[in-house]
This record gives C-alpha cells, sequence and structure tokens, in this order.
C-alpha cells in the first residue's frame, strides 16, 4: 500500500509502497477513507518536536474496518470508524479517571518488544506509526482502543477531522475549559482547531466569540461559524481590541497555533479570574513567561489541553451528531480535498496560511 513516509526531520514527506501486517489479536485493519492534515505533523517535519523515525505520519483519520483480530469484538469488518491517538490501556491511573488523553501506559496496546512491525518499508525496516496511527496511508493497522465506531450517515472525509482537530477543539471548550453559557470568549487561531473551538464556545452559548487570525480569509470563515467579533493581529494590537470588545477582557481564551507571543496574549486577554487555555503545540523547550502578581491578585489560570481532554468513544459520535444536526459545521472547514501524493503541497498551504483544512481522500 501507499504511504507518506518522514525519513528525516527537518524533512518533506515521501510517498513509498510499504507492507502492513495482519491484524494480532487485539488490533483492527482500517482502509482509511479520508485523512486530515493537522498543523501536528508540520511541528515535527520542521523539526520543532521530535519523533521516531522513519514513520508514517498522519493522526487525523477515518475509514471502514477491513479485518479485525481474534480478540476484537468491538468493531466488525465494515463498520465505519474514526481513529484516535489517544490510545487507552484502561489500566493506569489517568485511564481510570476517564482522562484518556493522558493515558502513560503504551505497552498493553502496543505489539511486544521484539515481535515483527505493523508496518515496514521496502528495505524491510520497521516503520513507526505517528501518534500510534500512521494516518496518511491507504490502510491504518491499530490497536482496537484507538478506534471508536459511528453512524454510517456520516460522511467519512469529514468524519476523519473529529479525529482530531475537532475533538481537540470542542473538547478544549466542553471538557477542559467547561466553558458556562453566557460568558465571553476568545479563540486565537482560526485554523482546523480554533475553529473548532470557536464552534464548541458557540454551541456552549458564549454570548461573545472572538476570532484572532492574521489573515483575513480566516476571519470570515471564522464570522461564518459563529464568531460575533473578528480581529486582525497583524493589522491592530489583538490584545487591547479583546480587551476593548468585552469591557476588560474574557472569561475563557484558547490558544491554538502554538507560539509563545500568543499563549502570553491568550493570557492578556483573560479578566480576572479567566482561564487560558492553551492548545497549540509550543515548540519543545519554548519558556512562556506572565506577570507572577496576576495569578494570584486576579486569580486567573493558564493551563494546557492535550486532544481535548477527550473520552473519545463518548465524545466523537456525539460530534458526528452535532454534525449530522446541522450544529457543527464540517463542510465549510474542508478548503481543499487532494490525494496522498500531493500531501506535501497540502502542507505548503498550511505553511502559506491559505487552507482551513486540507483532507486526503483515498479512492
Ligand atoms: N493540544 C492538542 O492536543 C493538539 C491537537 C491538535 C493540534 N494541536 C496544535 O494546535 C495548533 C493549531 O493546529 P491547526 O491544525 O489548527 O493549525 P493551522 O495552521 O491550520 O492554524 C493556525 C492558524 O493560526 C493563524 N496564525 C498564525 N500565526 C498567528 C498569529 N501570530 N496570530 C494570530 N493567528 C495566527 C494562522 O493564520 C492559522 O489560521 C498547532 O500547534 C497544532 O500542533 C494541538
Ligand atoms: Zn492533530
Ligand atoms: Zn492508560
Amino acid at each position: 500500500m501507499k504511504a507518506a513516509v518522514l525519513n528525516r526531520i527537518p524533512g518533506e514527506l515521501e510517498i513509498e509502497d510499504v507492507s502492513i501486517d495482519k491484524p494480532a489479536a487485539n488490533e483492527v485493519l482500517v482502509r482509511t477513507v479520508g485523512s486530515g492534515l493537522c498543523h501536528s505533523d508540520l511541528h515535527f517535519m520542521e523539526g520543532h518536536w521530535q519523533t521516531k523515525l522513519p514513520a508514517v505520519m498522519g493522526h487525523e483519520g477515518a475509514g471502514i474496518v477491513e479485518a479485525v483480530g481474534e480478540n476484537v469484538h468491538y468493531v466488525k469488518p465494515g463498520d465505519h470508524v474514526i481513529t484516535c491517538l489517544s490510545v487507552f490501556c484502561g489500566q493506569c491511573r489517568y485511564c481510570l479517571a476517564g482522562h484518556l488523553s493522558l493515558c502513560n501506559n503504551p505497552a498493553p496496546t502496543s505489539r511486544p518488544r521484539g515481535s515483527a512491525p505493523r508496518t515496514t518499508n521496502a528495505k524491510g525496516e520497521g516503520l513507526a506509526q505517528f501518534a500510534r496511527l500512521g494516518a496518511f496511508a491507504e490502510m491504518m493497522l491499530v490497536h482496537e482502543n484507538a478506534v471508536v465506531k459511528i453512524r454510517e450517515e456520516m460522511p467519512l472525509d469529514r468524519a476523519s477531522l473529529i479525529g482530531c482537530g475537532v475533538t481537540t477543539g470542542l473538547g478544549a471548550v466542553f471538557r477542559t475549559a467547561q466553558v458556562q453559557a453566557g460568558s465571553e470568549v476568545v479563540v486565537i487561531g482560526a485554523g482546523g482547531i480554533g475553529l473548532s473551538a470557536l464552534q464548541g464556545a458557540r454551541i456552549a452559548g458564549a454570548s461573545k466569540v472572538i476570532a484572532v487570525d492574521v489573515e483575513d480569509a480566516k476571519l470570515d470563515v471564522a464570522r461564518q461559524m459563529g464568531a460575533t467579533h473578528v480581529v486582525n493581529g497583524a493589522k491592530e494590537d489583538a490584545v487591547a481590541a479583546v480587551k476593548e470588545i468585552t469591557s476588560g477582557g474574557v472569561d475563557y481564551s484558547f490558544e491554538a497555533i502554538g507560539l509563545k507571543q500568543t499563549v502570553e496574549q491568550a493570557w492578556a486577554m483573560l479578566r480576572p479570574r479567566g482561564t487560558a487555555t492553551v492548545i497549540g503545540m509550543v515548540p519543545f523547550g519554548t519558556k512562556i513567561e506572565i506577570p507572577g502578581h496576576e495569578i494570584f491578585m486576579e486569580e486567573k489560570m493558564l493551563r494546557g489541553s492535550m486532544m481535548g481532554s477527550n473520552q473519545f468513544r463518548l465524545d466523537m459520535p456525539r460530534f458526528v451528531d452535532l454534525y449530522l444536526d446541522g450544529k457543527l459545521m464540517l463542510d465549510e472547514m474542508v478548503s481543499h480535498r487532494i490525494k496522498l501524493e500531493d500531501i506535501n503541497h497540502g502542507y505548503d498551504l498550511m505553511r502559506r496560511r491559505e487552507a482551513t483544512r486540507t483532507v486526503i481522500t483515498f479512492d
């Protein structure tokens, strides 16, 4: 099968013919139908983060179950599924508390050391699966705890977006920050993740939803998806603008880019007792600076959100329902559909900030 492989960091993706094994006892083989381009892969390609190489990249995928291992009862061939990188062991303290995205016990959901790799390149070398999924490939072989079954009415190209971006953005609002109806919200960065957070805020009943971006085209999409106000941070002081719109700051801010500067803006945009949630992947090793006195004098809070603090087998089917009920806009989120061969072009569009979300479709 064909897959997009990262062989060096920094580096571009290379389309290779790779072999994929049969499912072991608790594994599921999925025929990929849609795979979204999330910015996280790009951080690794650009060298801001490190991962095991060579790796089949991609982690925002949906498809149809092709085959299952002998112990898998949750899904069967023909089922429609979304994959999620929050592969849960079900045994660690985080899983037991429902915090699947923090599971730190990969052994029970991985192949034992020394066994055949799930995917192999033409030279016979084992390939890592980025985020334990490897969704930029015609097939994904994953542990059963990496999939959720969904309704068949859901178009699988748009379902793929729920695999990371939508769950991360909506989850940051619903689960991490738990935005209250009537509150005031700002989302910095109107890409796939930010637009999902913004829609989450709209669905949660926020009274003001402010989108900040540096591209007017992104802000137009943000308005379409429910932003009540937009601010172009390249043309005006974003913090001053948000404070003015809200008379003094927001209750909740979300950073959906991954820059030190915008995380610090997210903090500065808060009113006393506000919460800033960092979603963006700040480059590894980067330190964030915030004025210490504001932490206690204003009782502000800074926190992170890993994959929207998801419980994805509960959350993703709900997000599918929200889409099918017309409450979650995903058709408008997909700005480009491409083939796997054009993946580097897809990432160029992201670098140039021209794509809202690009989705690879497989025949
Ligand atoms: N926390 C998690 O679990 C998680 C999950 C998925 C993605 N992420 C991260 O979320 C971030 C966003 O991902 P994405 O796929 O939506 O990216 P994207 O590239 O599609 O969107 C980023 C947006 O930020 C805007 N932008 C860039 N610089 C800006 C600035 N200085 N001020 C305002 N806007 C600016 C761009 O125009 C773009 O619209 C990435 O860092 C990604 O790695 C985190
Ligand atoms: Zn992602
Ligand atoms: Zn666990």
